[in-house]
């Protein structure tokens, strides 16, 4: 069995290749939707349908464990899958998102007031939200969409995308002690953002994802002993003549 990644893009891949530096011995497997990028405009529904086919595809070609290493899809449908998906074929098999570790790592960082920006859906999920709500916790969120974003670093845009990003950041400073970066697309930007605002914690999700995943497995050994070991990666890129 393999661990399988999924994303609306190739944003996942920054994700994907921190986790490899923490956990090298494992196989992988990679979806990534360009086709169908940016999810952050779609409806519900349709992010839900797209998911569901991604995971499918990666269960399908071996993958025990699949990270949504999308807020987006983690937002609009993580929860859903789990209920959904997880009989019959693939009663052995889990699906993780990204939402809910980086909560915990919002509350250990001892955070109080936390700008969070992401997609249109994210936000609009308020899914950031109520998982803090159900950790009692008296942090104070301020969401914020950066719709312009995704386009753009799918575009290799990034000076573009790291302007729009400042603005944003820019306008919070005095109100926030920690940023966000609630979509995988934008830790590309985490470096420039950290020099630009150094008295800000920003939590990017290639930062928090690795330790979670190797936490989980050391606490799911029926996961962990059935993952291969050779160090192997495959890509699927929707959209992609070479897709495989
Ligand atoms: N990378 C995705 C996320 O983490 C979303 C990008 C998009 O497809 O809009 O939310």
């Amino acid at each position: 069995m393999k661990i399988g990644f999924f994303d609306s893009g190739i944003g996942g891949l920054t994700i994907l290749n921190a986790v490899r530096g923490v956990l090298p011995e494992y196989d992988y497997l990679f979806y990534g939707d360009t086709k169908n990028v940016p999810y952050g405009d779609k409806t519900e529904e349709e992010i839900r349908t797209l998911t569901k086919s991604a995971v499918e595809y990666l269960f399908d070609r071996g993958a025990g464990l699949v990270v949504i290493a999308c807020n987006t899809a983690s937002a609009e449908s993580l929860r859903k899958l789990q209920d959904t998906m997880l009989d019959g074929a693939y009663s052995d098999r889990k699906i993780l998102g990204v939402i809910i570790p980086t909560i915990e790592t919002i509350i250990d960082a001892d955070s109080k007031t936390v700008l969070i920006i992401g997609t249109n859906r994210t936000v609009n999920s308020q899914k950031y939200n109520r998982e803090l709500e159900k950790q009692n916790s008296s942090v104070k969120l301020i969401t914020i969409a950066t719709p312009t974003l995704v386009p753009l670093i799918e575009a290799n845009q990034l000076q573009d995308a790291y302007d729009d990003l400042k603005t944003v950041v820019e306008d919070q400073t005095g109100e926030v002690d920690t940023v966000v970066l609630g979509c995988t697309h934008y830790t590309v930007l985490k470096n420039q953002l950290k020099s630009d605002f150094p008295k800000l914690k920003i939590i990017s999700q290639d930062e928090v994802i690795p330790d979670k995943l190797k936490t989980y497995l050391e606490n799911h050994p029926e996961i962990k002993l059935r993952l291969t070991k050779g160090k192997n990666l495959e890509t699927f890129i929707t959209g992609d003549a070479e897709q495989g």
